[in-house]
């Protein structure tokens, strides 16, 4: 692993650009190498199994690109691979993702507090240990949001289809009384706006992007691998799906829209640059 290469992060599609960018304003001055399978997306209704090969063979490009750290920029894929990823790469740096109930159960006073995610994350083993860790005294009102990532990927932040979708999921817990919503997919911070319209201002909605950010700066920090140079960080995405609508995302976001590459799989265990 290179101790002065870009920070690798990676997830199903273009949910984890929440991350980068939160990277990217904590970090300018880092070389950031982005992963997007947008081949593969949705994470959230596949198998453990089939995420684990994806997560593994993801990781190894970025780690033949000389990534210094990975970032698992996907809650579905931490929940499946982080702990297996770390079994078999042992010297590698991972930082993953998992709901923010913590800060949840910290802000709330109705003590209801309501997190969304893939049906994947709902029903992995780590999401059932953050609720527990956590979630003690308060009442976790968990609420999976299938076709929600389906939506975002296409684009769709502020349909009346996506609003419809979400009041289905949300206006339940508000009933309930929650005054604080994780938001446990990288993808969702991308409808943040329409869901802060359907919930209101009681409602505290939180992103851990900036969270994870600060985690990566402080990982550095300790490990003295922060970039020096200042103000020279790069910005380099690969994506398994097509380019142009990745460019779209990075627009929107208001990322750099230079160097989208076009990544092709081999089976499920192996990901290289095209070469047509
Ligand atoms: N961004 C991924 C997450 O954080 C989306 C998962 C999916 O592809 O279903 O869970």
């Amino acid at each position: 692993m290179s101790e002065t290469g870009p920070i690798g992060i990676f997830d199903s599609g273009i949910g984890g650009l929440t991350v980068a960018k939160a990277i990217r304003q904590a970090l300018p001055s880092e070389r950031l190498l982005y992963f997007g399978d947008g081949a593969h997306v949705p994470y959230g209704e596949r198998s453990t199994a089939q995420i684990q090969d994806f997560s593994k063979a993801i990781t190894d490009f970025l780690l033949e690109r000389g990534s210094k750290l990975v970032v698992v920029a996907c809650n579905t894929a931490s929940a499946a691979a982080l702990s297996s990823l770390r079994e078999q790469l042992p010297a590698v740096h991972f930082i993953g993702m998992e709901p923010a109930v913590k800060p949840a159960v910290a802000h709330t006073r109705t003590g209801v507090v309501g997190v969304i995610a893939t049906v994947s994350t709902m029903q992995s083993a780590v999401f059932a240990s953050v609720v527990e860790r956590f979630g003690q005294g308060v009442e976790v009102i968990q609420q999976a949001c299938p076709g929600l990532v389906r939506q975002i990927e296409a684009g769709a932040f502020d349909t009346p289809r996506t609003e419809q979708m979400l009041r289905g999921w949300l206006e339940p817990m508000l009933d309930r009384g929650i005054d604080a919503l994780v938001l446990g997919c990288t993808h969702y911070p991308m409808v943040q706006p329409l869901i802060e319209r359907i919930v209101g201002p009681e409602v505290r909605v939180i992103d851990p992007a900036p969270a994870i950010a600060r985690r990566v700066e402080h990982v550095l920090h300790e490990q003295h691998r922060l970039a020096t140079t200042t103000g020279t960080g790069t910005f380099t995405c690969w994506t398994s799906g097509d380019v142009e609508p990745f460019r779209s995302m990075l627009h929107y976001l208001d990322l750099p829209t230079y160097e989208v590459h076009k990544a092709c799989w081999s089976g499920d265990t192996r990901v290289t640059p095209c070469t047509s």
